[in-house]
């Protein structure tokens, strides 16, 4: 097992934002998988889904992971798109690449963040909320089956939720 952080957790929980505090609080590297996923293909996510379909892009993420295995890149905070710890494939390999810190919200949460977001082709739909209340209860049990950790985001500032993964002693920096 590799020494990274992986930030999993529904879109717009605060992974990209924590991942990159913490990496900076901690002087490490920052990677996120969308942003490798985009680099990669030259186009944006959305373009991805609307060209390419989405079991292309979900290929994407498990090559990328599978990537990160490979190579000697290690202790790195590592921030992966919402819906790759789906694959049950995908939750083997996060748990090899490190600690896996699950960034949890309430669905209300989510939605205030993401309203007027035009980033998330999967919610590009009419009644949003209830779209994130339905993926989010689908997707709960694969969540909580790639974490070693659960960390509630509801109310708490980025420096709050960076702290509490540091207070983790299991892995070292
Ligand atoms: C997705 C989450 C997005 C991105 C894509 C699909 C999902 O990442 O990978 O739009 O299925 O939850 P973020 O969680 O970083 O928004």
């Amino acid at each position: 097992m590799k020494n990274n952080v992986i930030l999993i957790g529904y879109m717009g929980c605060g992974k990209s934002t924590v991942g990159k505090k913490l990496a900076e609080k901690c002087q490490l590297f920052f990677l996120d998988t969308d942003a490798w996923i985009e680099e990669k293909e030259g186009i944006t996510i959305s373009e991805i889904f609307a060209s390419k379909g989405e079991t292309y892009f979900r290929d994407l993420e498990t090559e990328c992971l599978k990537e990160l295995l490979k190579g000697n890149r290690n202790n790195e905070v590592i921030s992966v798109g919402g819906g790759l710890p789906v694959r049950e494939e995908n939750q083997k390999l996060l748990r090899q690449l490190g600690m896996v810190v699950y960034l949890k919200a309430e669905p209300e949460t989510i939605y205030e963040r993401l309203k007027g977001d035009t980033t998330r082709p999967l919610l590009q739909t009419e009644n949003s909320l209830q779209k994130i209340k339905d993926m989010m209860s689908a997707r709960e049990e694969k969540y909580q089956a790639a974490a070693h950790r659960v960390i509630m985001v509801d109310g708490k500032n980025v420096s709050e939720i960076v702290s509490e993964i540091q207070k983790e002693k299991t892995f070292i920096f």
